[in-house]
């Protein structure tokens, strides 16, 4: 790795992630690693130039609790630690933390006692930020060496120092937007205290991860499954980049895609990429399958397996491949390995390209892996992508099946088609696109009495979706203007046939999903 980079011990906080977001717009790179993933040998092999220990659910009082490794404070870099890494920091260095204190939660005030590095030119002696804080125990001696540089009324202890070691603990979340100036701080230990050069940008990422992928695929082939999402469509175009006619990928057309989007990716990877691509319309298959079946579970199970088979027929095709690339994205990665994240219950089957590897034999190939989600639409920018594009909302892998709650028709999914176009054409007119996570038509399966011009009318009602979201994990719905709801309504019904009546969906996640099934 040619770039400085920070390493990131999880303990389990629910906001790590904010965390490695912070210091990756500071221009510094880094990695999370669970603290019980990280052997003294591959810490030191890494070889960061400091270290963060984050928060965690756990107290340090408790028999077992979590420790960093002892190499982690004899490495002679820097090291911060964030709630429970001050936490450990402390009891691991002989100070003392306490349980049953009054906790603090939410926004505190802190009174910064003495000038450090770590505040820079952010805070002064005498300044009171408003940080955030979350915790129950609290320290309560602080080990040999130590100073006090900030307290609060909850925490006497709420930021400490050996400035010659360049060690700091503090006890708020210096990562989330409610701490004042607490990216600034982690910028002042990450620039500053550990003297990274802040150079880190998309485009020294970007030659390093080609430069990456040639060295694992040397001349071997590589097979991509593209969905005509963001994330499959970087990963392809990066991988291009790389190793150019030695990808070839795969376009599955499953018959429940949104209109003109087969046509839009065959345009943008072959004719405007030149990547390989084999264009496998096997709406007839799916759709097939799928006839009388209206239980959503089974319509998603259906669906994984048959594109499958099929995905796997079109690359015997190629013959001879080694790799599948897919677009993994660094939340996935950090959630798969975390030591908290265990199997949760399922609430949808998710249709991605799982099981494939195993049933092909292949090896994975996953360059979006150390990357967020706003990282791969700037990759994707320097790749070249438009912006139109990069910025799409995300679109299920088994399309507008779920949002065709029970059994699905090539009618139905022939109405639905139009009315969604009708709907995000209106949104993006009036600007809202971008602010908007995701939104969607649904075609429900009633058909409801209207009456049009002088005449009786019983057609489909629809839904209209439209949510405000971070991550998909939980969501809002989006408050239109009733004119633009009302305007969008008369579009929908004047002009797609088999549409009378038009709903706009209020629910939130949780309790609802985002997609209807
Ligand atoms: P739900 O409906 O579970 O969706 O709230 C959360 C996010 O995931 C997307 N989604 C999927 N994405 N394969 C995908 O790649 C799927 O099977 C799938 N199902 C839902 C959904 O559009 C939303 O962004």
């Amino acid at each position: 790795m040619q770039h400085d980079h920070i390493l990131i011990l999880d303990f389990g906080s629910q906001v790590t992630q904010l965390i490695a977001r912070r210091i990756r717009e500071n221009g510094a790179y880094c990695e999370i690693w669970p603290f019980n993933d990280a052997s003294q040998d591959r810490i030191k092999k890494y070889s960061p130039k400091g270290i963060i220990l984050s928060g965690g659910p756990c107290s340090v009082t408790d028999e077992d609790s979590p420790r960093a490794p002892s190499c982690v404070f004899e490495m002679g870099v820097p090291v911060l630690g964030i709630c429970y890494g001050q936490q450990t920091l402390v009891e691991q260095m002989d100070g003392k933390v306490e349980a049953g204190h009054n906790g603090e939660f939410g926004r505190a005030e802190i009174n910064i006692k003495t000038a450090s590095p770590l505040f820079g030119d952010t805070w002064k002696t005498g300044d009171t930020p408003t940080v955030w804080m979350s915790h129950g125990d609290r320290v309560t001696k602080i080990p040999d060496g130590f100073d006090v540089i900030a307290t609060s009324s909850g925490a006497p202890c709420a930021i400490i120092a050996n400035e010659d070691k360049k060690f700091y603990g503090i006890q708020f979340h210096p990562e989330v937007a409610h701490t004042q100036n607490g990216s600034d701080i982690l910028r002042n230990f990450v620039i500053d205290i550990c003297e990274c050069s802040g150079a880190w940008t998309m485009a020294s990422y970007k030659d390093e991860a080609i430069a990456k992928i040639r060295e694992k695929v040397g001349s071997s082939k590589v097979v991509c499954g593209l969905s005509g999402g963001v994330d499959s469509s970087v990963a392809a175009i990066l991988i291009h980049e790389a190793i150019g006619d030695q990808l070839t990928c795969i376009y599955v057309d499953t018959g429940t895609m949104r209109k003109g989007e087969s046509e839009q990716v065959v345009a943008l990877f072959r004719d405007h990429y030149n990547i390989p691509l084999i264009h496998e319309d096997a709406s007839d298959l799916f759709l097939g399958k799928l006839e009388g079946v209206s239980d959503p579970e089974k319509k998603r199970k259906i669906i994984g397996g048959t594109f499958i088979d099929v995905f796997d027929k079109c690359a015997k095709r190629i013959g001879d491949v080694d790799f599948l690339a897919q677009g993994t994205l660094y939340p996935d990665v950090i959630e798969s390995v975390s030591f908290i994240g265990g199997p949760s219950v399922t609430i949808k089957s998710h249709h991605n390209v799982g099981g494939l590897p195993e049933k092909m034999d292949l090896k994975i190939l996953e360059p979006l892996r150390e990357l967020f989600k706003d990282e791969v639409r700037d990759l994707g920018r320097e790749l070249g992508l438009h912006d139109d594009f990069v910025s799409r909302h995300p679109f299920p892998g088994p399309g507008l099946a779920v949002r065709c709650p029970g059994e699905i028709t090539r009618e139905k999914l022939a109405i639905l088609r139009e009315a969604d176009a009708v709907y995000l054409d209106a949104i993006r007119k009036e600007g809202l696109y971008n602010e908007i996570w995701q939104a969607f038509a649904v075609l429900l399966p009633v058909r409801t009495v209207g009456v049009m011009g002088d005449g009786r009318t019983y057609d489909y009602a629809c839904a209209l979706r439209a949510v405000t979201s971070t991550d998909g994990m939980t969501a809002d719905f989006y408050p239109f203007e009733m004119d633009f709801l009302s305007r969008t309504a008369t579009r929908i019904i004047n002009e797609v046939r088999g549409i009378n009546r038009v709903t706009y969906d209020i629910t939130s996640k949780p309790p609802g999903t985002i997609e209807w099934e």
